[in-house]
């Protein structure tokens, strides 16, 4: 078999489920031909207790030289998050020649154009003597194959719509508060507890009490990182996503500023001046699909905003953390891909599919 030496930059959530899955694999692994080794995980608190199995040999480091300098791994997988030291790390694997793989979505979001233009340069000069890949599939709604299915299936389609559920922490707050009775402030402290919120910085806490009014989003650069929904109920985790899928539908890059032309309109779902959902008029259902997407001849629009949606459609009975993209195109009519949008299990299967592939 062909090995892989791999090294995996961030051991938590993602981190563990990836390890978990590719040491339960082995005999799959056999039998596509290859030796997935992990060599080295990189995380911050080497003293940490991991709630995973240690590969046989691997090293755990806290200095991510130890990967970026080690010249005998063929491919970095990226899932600490954060846009910072995560993008140094990406951008210097591909121009070493090394294989990437991100979810990083935040990261995606922000710099997809320079990451491809890295890839095509370091792939130009042949680093590798065959081509460097560069895989991003757990980047948006975490197990479901949203990406490669823009990316493949639907080359020979025109898309013209995308609209759909794509942030879990908000979905499972607003069915929640729709079908369990709970108060918005409960929900959201549900939704934290079970790990559907985004970690950012503390001094963004701001969500439980006021309306999103961030120009630009509070992406997790600081090294102090707790879990925060802020992200997620002010609709900039769903924008970033959104901004991924455009770019892949239709190579249009919007910007992160709010409203505006080339601009994404952003509608959170944090509580307003006292108001709550259940008190709007009686719609068939609340269902936050917080993203929606059109195009209309040259013009393209978006937003995130959750959003009354008729019963009749599949998005009304998506509920809890489940997400759901819906893929209006000439050829296919209406498509709909359903699934477990985060998570240890579902997040780190995009990964691994990543790694395998290539
Ligand atoms: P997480 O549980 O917080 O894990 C982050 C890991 O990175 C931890 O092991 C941490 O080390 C390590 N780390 C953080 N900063 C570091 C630094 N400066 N140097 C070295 N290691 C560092 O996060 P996660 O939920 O796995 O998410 C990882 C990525 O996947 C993010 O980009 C996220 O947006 C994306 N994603 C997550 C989900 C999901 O459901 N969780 C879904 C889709 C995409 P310690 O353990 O020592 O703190
Ligand atoms: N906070 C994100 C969500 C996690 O709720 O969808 C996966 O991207």
């Amino acid at each position: 078999p062909r090995k892989l030496r791999v090294g995996l930059v961030g051991g938590g959530t993602v981190g563990g489920g990836i390890v978990t899955i590719l040491e339960g694999a082995r005999e799959l692994q056999a039998s596509l031909g290859v030796d997935v080794e992990i060599a080295t995980i990189c995380v911050r608190d080497k003293a940490k207790p991991r709630d995973f199995p240690l590969p046989a040999g691997c090293a755990v480091v806290d200095d991510v030289e130890e990967i970026l300098g080690d010249g005998s791994i063929d491919l970095v997988c990226e899932v600490m998050g954060g846009t910072t030291l995560a993008k140094e790390v990406v951008m210097r694997s591909i121009a070493d020649g090394k294989h990437v793989v991100t979810a990083n979505k935040a990261l995606i979001a922000a710099a997809l154009p320079e990451l491809q233009e890295k890839l095509a340069e370091a792939n130009a000069k042949q680093v590798l003597g065959s081509e460097g890949k560069f895989g991003f599939e757990a980047a948006v709604c975490g197990g479901i194959p949203i990406i490669h299915a823009l990316q493949r299936d639907f080359l020979g389609d025109e898309v013209s719509q995308l609209s759909g559920i794509i942030n879990g922490c908000t979905n499972f707050i607003l069915s929640n508060m729709a079908q369990g009775g709970l108060s918005y402030s409960d929900a959201l402290k549900e939704a934290s507890a079970l790990g559907y919120a985004e970690a950012a910085p503390r001094r963004r806490r701001l969500a439980t009490r006021h309306p999103p009014r961030h120009t630009s989003p509070p992406h997790a650069a600081s090294p102090r990182l707790l879990a925060d929904p802020t992200l997620d109920v002010g609709g900039f985790d769903a924008r970033s996503k959104l901004k991924i899928l455009i770019k892949l539908a239709f190579g249009t890059d919007v910007g992160e500023r709010v409203g505006g032309r080339g601009t994404v309109k952003l509608l959170g779902v944090a509580k307003r001046d006292g108001g709550d959902p259940r008190a709007a008029p009686p719609l068939p259902s609340l269902t936050p699909p917080p993203l929606v997407f059109r195009r209309d001849g040259d013009r393209l629009s978006a937003f995130v905003s959750p959003c009354f949606v008729p019963t009749s459609n599949t998005l009304a009975s998506i509920s809890g953390a489940t997400n759901a993209v819906q893929i209006g195109s000439a050829n296919l009519g209406s498509t709909v891909l359903v699934g477990q949008g985060a998570g240890r299990l579902p997040t780190a299967n995009s990964c691994v599919s990543d790694i395998l592939d290539i």
